[in-house]
């Protein structure tokens, strides 16, 4: 039986590629090339090292470790900026409706994400007493597509693969969420989400009952 809900953070609760892409492309500007939105599109779901990796193969770089610890800890910098600009007005359409309807029904919510920074941005849009777990980018060693974040998510929550639905919004996620034997939703466009079980535009209108309906039957 489902029982348990894990939440990717970027692209499902809130939407923070948006500020991933200005901090990625005033570094690639400060290293002489252009990152488009087109490129930013890869970076979804990917740790920041690797997203590092592809906007240098981008500009046609190439750097050692520690410059490019530098360079990622320089454009870290910059985003932590911008998402001090996040407030619940964030939250993405129908979330915090989704999220109240399954407290209300008692599963457990846990949240399964890459980024480091995650805990900051729920913070700062109020949602952190809605997790009974917070699985993240400091407690993880392996990137999406490896299951670990969402294993991780169950585990704590004491639930049983099977028991969780994973909502995500990137390829690589919906790949772990499948090796995890999790149902797999995606958020947004079909060609970025093969392999999800169910493709919603957004949680709006949608409720947990009518989405387990569709899984199971
Ligand atoms: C993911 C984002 O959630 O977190 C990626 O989709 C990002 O774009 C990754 O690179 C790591 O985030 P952070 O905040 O640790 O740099
Ligand atoms: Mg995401």
């Amino acid at each position: 039986m489902i029982s348990a809900c894990i939440f990717d953070l970027d692209g499902v609760i809130v939407d923070t590629a948006k500020f991933h892409f200005i901090a990625w492309r005033e570094l690639a500007q400060k290293l002489g090339f252009n990152f488009t939105e087109k490129d930013n599109e890869k970076l979804k779901g990917v740790s920041r090292m690797r997203s590092l990796d592809i906007l240098l193969e981008v500009g046609g770089l190439n750097f050692d470790k520690q410059k490019k610890l530098e360079l990622a800890t320089e454009k870290n910098d910059r985003y932590v900026e911008l998402i001090k600009t996040l407030t619940p007005a964030d939250i993405l359409p129908g979330v915090l409706d989704f999220l109240t309807d399954l407290k209300t029904k008692n599963y457990k919510i846990a949240l399964g994400s890459a980024s480091k920074n995650a805990m900051t941005i729920l913070q700062n849009i109020n949602l952190v007493d809605f997790f009974d777990a917070i699985i993240d980018g400091t407690k993880i060693s392996k990137a999406k597509p490896d299951p670990e974040v969402f294993l991780l998510g169950a585990t704590e929550i004491n639930k049983k693969p099977e028991e969780c639905i994973v909502f995500e919004d990137a390829q690589a996620g919906i790949e772990a969420a499948k090796s995890a034997k999790m149902y797999a939703i995606g958020i947004g466009k079909t060609e970025n989400l093969k392999g999800a079980d169910i493709i919603l535009n957004d949680f709006l209108a949608q409720n947990i009952d009518n989405l387990t309906k569709k899984l199971t039957r």
